[in-house]
């Protein structure tokens, strides 16, 4: 199979559902490939790896969307996100980044610890009871959605009572970061952008009248203080970006680490005797099936990518997860080991965009799971499980489990 025909087999229905046989099939012609003219793939972790460090591959921003999708500025949704610094190239990105990562230094995450360990307990709790009678429990609404929500939640500062809403917001509005395929999907995230907006509008006049000890409150002063450090958009575009990113992927990191407790006993028993253990489980969860399949750049100018030319103007899609699947950088690439020595998949992105979340979704996981498995020993499978249909971010829809006798 042709490169280009892998790239259009990934995007089919079955390709979302199972993309690694696609990515292998890439694989088979280099880790770093032309797919047709101005358009490359990379699927090797050191190519990836370097195109994430390499400043002259630029995030796709107004400049490129403008090239590749005229229309795409009657779009609320990627106007949205594209005044976010996901979406923005230094200096922007660089001012943008700088005001935010200060509530998301290692040592607050650390601290967020006792946060996160009751709020697990407070859903399990809440999931004893759902299935107190014995009926299945949608792990995927009723616990995996709700951690990260309520953290990212707590952080921000927003009310508990909004949070069911966001599930519904970001399910529409994350089409948006799906690339720009096919602007008529995008009705229903741009419904959900404008939505997100006026909510983040309102929030702004509470806080004005009653600041918080929150990220929200601390953004609002930014931008009252100096519009030109952030201005509105801005403000708006980089809340709603943490928000989404903030339980979106996490969501699916904790339905992906508890399916594959339900596939290896071995481990779910070692999870609940030994909590030193998760670290290295999340760790292999992230890299076997990262939240986030793949990212793109483009080159500003012409570019040699470890020996490769990369001409001005091109696109260059990077496959997080197969560089995660590299036989170069990780032995027996298919096999779940949570021994890994060494193991640094790319799941959380590099460079300059480096996910901002990684340590709190990290903590999350490793936190939740264990606990999880401890409190339902007899915790299974209901059967009946359901995926998105995503490319980019794709992961459990429901995940009925019952809790077994006892709980
Ligand atoms: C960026 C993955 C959780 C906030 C990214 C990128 C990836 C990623 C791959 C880089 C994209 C690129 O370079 O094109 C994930 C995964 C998560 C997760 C797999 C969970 C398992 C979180 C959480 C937050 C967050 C919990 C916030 C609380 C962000 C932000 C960026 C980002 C703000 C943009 C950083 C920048 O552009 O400088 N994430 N993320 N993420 N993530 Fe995460």
């Amino acid at each position: 199979m042709r490169p280009d025909e892998a790239i259009a087999a990934l995007v089919t229905p079955a390709g979302r559902r199972n993309p690694h046989p696609h990515y292998e099939a890439i694989r088979e012609h280099g880790n770093l490939v032309p797919v047709k003219p101005g358009l490359f793939a990379a699927v090797g972790h050191a190519e990836c790896l370097a195109a994430l460090r390499e400043q002259r591959l630029l995030v796709q921003d107004e400049t490129s969307h403008d090239i590749s999708h005229p229309g795409w500025r009657s779009h609320s949704s990627l106007r949205g996100f594209t005044n976010s610094m996901l979406y923005r190239n230094p200096p922007d990105h660089t001012r943008m980044r700088r005001l935010v990562a200060g509530a998301f230094t290692a040592r607050r995450m650390l601290a967020l610890e006792p946060v996160v360990t009751a709020l697990t307990d407070r859903l399990l709790d809440r999931m004893a009871e759902l299935g107190a009678d014995g009926s299945a429990v949608d792990f995927m609404a009723e616990f995996a959605f709700r951690l990260p929500v309520g953290v990212i939640g707590a952080l921000l500062g927003v009310p508990e009572s909004d949070q069911v809403w966001f599930r519904e917001v970001a399910a529409d509005v994350t089409v948006a970061l799906e690339g720009i395929t096919n602007l008529e999907r995008l009705t229903a995230a741009d419904a959900a952008m404008d939505e997100l907006t006026a909510y983040f509008q309102e929030q702004f006049r509470h806080r004005r009248e009653q600041p918080g000890d929150d990220l929200l409150t601390e953004l609002v002063r930014v931008h009252d203080a100096d519009p030109g450090t952030l201005d509105e958009a801005e403000l708006v575009g980089n809340l709603v970006l943490l928000l989404v990113a903030g339980f979106d992927t996490t969501t699916h990191l904790l339905g992906s680490a508890l399916a594959t407790a339900f596939r290896h006993p071995e481990h779910a028993e070692q999870l609940r005797g030994d909590p030193d253990f998760a670290a290295g489980y999340v760790e292999e969860t992230l890299r076997l099936d990262p939240p986030v399949q793949a990212t793109s750049r483009w080159a500003q100018s012409d570019v040699d990518l470890l020996g490769t030319a990369i001409p001005a103007g091109t696109r260059v899609l990077l496959y997080l997860a197969a560089a995660n699947r590299d036989p170069d950088r990780f032995p027996r690439p298919h096999r779940f080991d949570p021994h890994r020595p060494a193991n640094k998949p790319l799941s959380f992105g590099g460079g300059i965009h480096l996910c901002l979340g990684a340590t709190l979704a990290r903590l999350e996981a490793r936190v939740a799971v264990p606990r999880l498995l401890r409190r339902f020993p007899q915790l299974a499978d209901a059967g009946g499980a359901t995926y998105r249909d995503r490319l980019i971010v794709p992961g459990l829809e429901r995940f009925p489990v019952v809790l077994g006798t006892g709980a």
